[in-house]
């Protein structure tokens, strides 16, 4: 389905972004551009810079180095006719608008667009407004899934009410935590009691999350967390393992076999996910059949609560003792470099990483077109 006549495919790969997880972005984007088949592919490289700057044809090592040392001569721009640029917004000029260029060849056009920008600013639905206001199709979840995706607090009372078991929680907002501190840490112990775990509702990647295991870390956790956002997890300890599953597709979708978790330190932190090499993944994970399938379609029911399109990662907590799941947490742009959870449940699943990535560009295009066949005020 995904050709276009006379030509290959324009997929243009947005990687970097202003989040934490620039460098792991720039890792994942790497695989896809070279899995992405050529035959049918032409592959446009498109980088945003910490700062939020967008390069068109920058490789990501390049990003890399831009970012590290703040030089521009590190930008060595592979695509002719590449540059800084921004996205066109005008519909009817579908594509990347370069900066530095003259009109008449400042143009870049592009049939499809593959965010592969975790966090802030790329899975949190800003990034796929701006991609809907350009009507673009674009791989991935769109804005509601996004946003929704990312606020851990919002997702868990979808969770919930589409009959998902969620661990006991409590959100405060930071402005209250600020004015009332002993108010709100008597009514986490009376509510949740420790160890807990403390989370700025909208984070990745582990940061500014901690376990609080009596009042003065529970202090510290709540002062971190509030640094991170306005508004504050606060979740009663699950003893468990974790078990993460992908889902591909729009409205038929599809679940991986299971995968599991093994973190070297107390929780999955950042030093566990992205620094010390003992984390170990391990997939498929070991379990019963009757618990792989549950986990499986609680996966896609997780899926669809949030109305997820074209791909995520669902993440569970399988409590030791008594076996129960529980939904943690979904995640919309998961990692996407060739040894991450993501690709590999898929692997393990029996859809190789080159197909996965053209699966996500069908999928893209059948969203776009199905959301065309939707009557809009303007016609
Ligand atoms: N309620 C909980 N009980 C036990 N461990 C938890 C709990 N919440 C989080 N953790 C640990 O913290 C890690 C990060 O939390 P998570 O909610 O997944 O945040 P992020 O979005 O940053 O990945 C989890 O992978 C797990 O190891
Ligand atoms: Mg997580």
């Amino acid at each position: 389905m995904n050709t276009v006549a006379g030509g290959k495919l324009k997929v243009g790969v947005i990687f970097g972004g202003r989040s934490g997880e620039h460098e792991v972005s720039l890792v994942s984007a790497k695989s896809i551009m070279k899995a992405l088949n050529p035959d049918k592919y032409e592959v446009i490289p498109v980088g945003i810079t910490r700062q939020g700057a967008w390069m068109v044809g920058v490789k990501p090592d390049a990003l890399l180095e831009y970012g590290k040392s703040g030089s521009r001569s590190c930008l060595a721009f592979n695509a002719a006719g590449g540059g800084k640029a921004s996205l066109n917004c005008d519909p009817s000029n579908k594509g990347l608008m370069l900066l530095d260029k003259p009109k008449a060849e400042n143009q870049v056009q592009l049939d499809v667009l593959f965010p592969i920008i975790h966090g802030t600013y790329g899975e949190d639905g800003t990034l796929q407004g701006m991609l809907e206001l350009a009507d673009m199709p674009y791989v991935g979840c769109g804005v509601l899934a996004s946003a929704v995706g990312m606020d851990k607090t919002v997702a868990k009372r979808l969770f919930h009410e589409a009959g998902l078991e969620i661990a006991p929680y409590k959100e405060v907002l930071r402005s209250r935590f600020r004015s009332h501190p002993d108010a709100v840490i008597s009514e986490i112990e009376g509510e949740l009691g420790y160890p807990c775990f403390v989370k700025p509702v909208n984070s990745g990647s582990s940061v500014g999350i901690s376990k609080a295991k009596n009042r003065e870390s529970l202090q510290t956790a709540l002062t971190l967390a509030a640094q991170y956002d306005r508004k504050i997890l606060i979740e009663a300890h699950i003893d468990a393992r974790e078990i993460e599953v992908s889902v591909l597709g729009n409205d038929d979708p599809i679940s991986s076999l299971p995968g599991e978790i093994v973190p070297c330190n107390e929780f999955y932190d950042y030093n566990a996910k992205y620094i010390d090499e003992r984390s170990e993944l391990k997939i498929p994970a070991d379990l019963s059949p009757e618990t792989i399938e549950q986990i499986r379609v609680m996966a896609v029911k997780a899926y669809r609560a949030l109305d997820c399109a074209g791909m995520a990662r669902v993440d569970f907590f399988l409590e030791r003792g008594s076996n129960r799941v529980i939904i943690n947490e979904i995640n919309t742009i998961p990692g996407f470099t060739s040894i991450s959870m993501y690709p590999k449940l898929w692997e393990a699943t029996g859809i190789s990483y080159p197909e996965l990535v053209d699966r996500l560009v069908d999928l893209a295009i059948e969203r776009y077109r199905d959301k065309q066949e939707s009557l809009s005020t303007v016609s």
